[in-house]
């Protein structure tokens, strides 16, 4: 599959898509406490994405089994809710949601601290988020996508941190991935040429530690390779000629 270039009335409907998805993260965001089971976040979290009318875009995405991936702690990404896992204070939980409106779809991540959690645990939250905002700075018409991947992946280094490479950030629109896949490291080539109107999930997954990640039994569940924790960051956003849009942060 090709690059897909969106027009003006699909990015007004993935526009629409980010916003429904961003209040659901406003909802999930308040659930996060110790003592709650991940099946209750993506209990609630599947339910607020049928109230506001979508679909969740992960539920069985590849025979993924549930809507909202909450990887706590060493857990990168894809972490599988479950009925007996409970957060306690001191971890840190990323949940990751994807919803589809009128046949598009929008994805972001958010990493937490349950109750008070180490100074070294919220640095690395802090970082991995301001690791999109280091890369969108190149998220524009006229720069070459691996300008983001590289920005990232410098200001990651730092920090002394893994920047997670078996895993990368995607196109986004009537399907869920799409071209191009978004490296979050130091990259030689320069990538594409982004164009008005790209829609575009950026996604830096950073670890404390190595960098190295390995699949859990299950499948899914991507886990550091040696248990330091990890954080997850995403959002959906437009390429335009001036400042990207992100479509699901307004704040
Ligand atoms: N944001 C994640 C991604 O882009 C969510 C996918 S989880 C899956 O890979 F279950 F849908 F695969
Ligand atoms: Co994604």
């Amino acid at each position: 599959m090709s690059v897909t270039i969106k027009t003006a009335r699909e990015i007004e409907i993935m526009r629409h898509a980010g916003k429904l998805l961003e209040q659901v993260h406003d909802g999930l965001s308040k659930l996060i406490r110790p003592g709650i089971s991940t099946w209750e976040i993506n209990h609630e979290g599947e339910k607020m994405i049928r109230e506001l009318g979508c679909v969740p875009s992960f539920l069985h995405y590849n025979g993924y089994p549930v809507s909202i991936c909450v990887s706590v702690n060493e857990e990168v990404v894809h972490g599988i809710p479950k009925q007996d896992r409970f957060l306690k204070e001191g971890d840190i939980v990323s949940l990751d949601a994807g919803l589809m409106y009128k046949g598009y779809h929008s994805d972001a991540a958010r990493t937490y601290g349950v109750g008070t959690i180490s100074q070294e645990a919220q640095r690395l939250i802090d970082v991995t988020q301001q690791c999109f905002f280091e890369g969108i700075k190149y998220a524009k018409a006229g720069m070459h996508l691996h300008e983001i991947s590289s920005a990232i992946g410098r200001y990651a280094e730092k920090f002394g941190y893994g920047v997670v490479r078996d895993l990368v950030g995607h196109g986004i629109g009537t399907c869920l991935h799409e071209d191009p896949q978004i490296p979050n490291f130091v990259c030689k080539s320069r990538g594409i040429l982004l164009h008005s109107g790209m829609t575009l999930a950026i996604e830096p997954m950073i670890d404390i530690g190595t960098s190295d990640v390995r699949w859990l039994d299950d499948g899914w569940t991507v886990v550091t390779e040696d248990g330091s924790l990890s954080a997850h960051y995403e959002n959906t956003i437009v390429i335009s000629d001036g400042e990207p849009e992100l479509i699901t942060l307004s704040k």
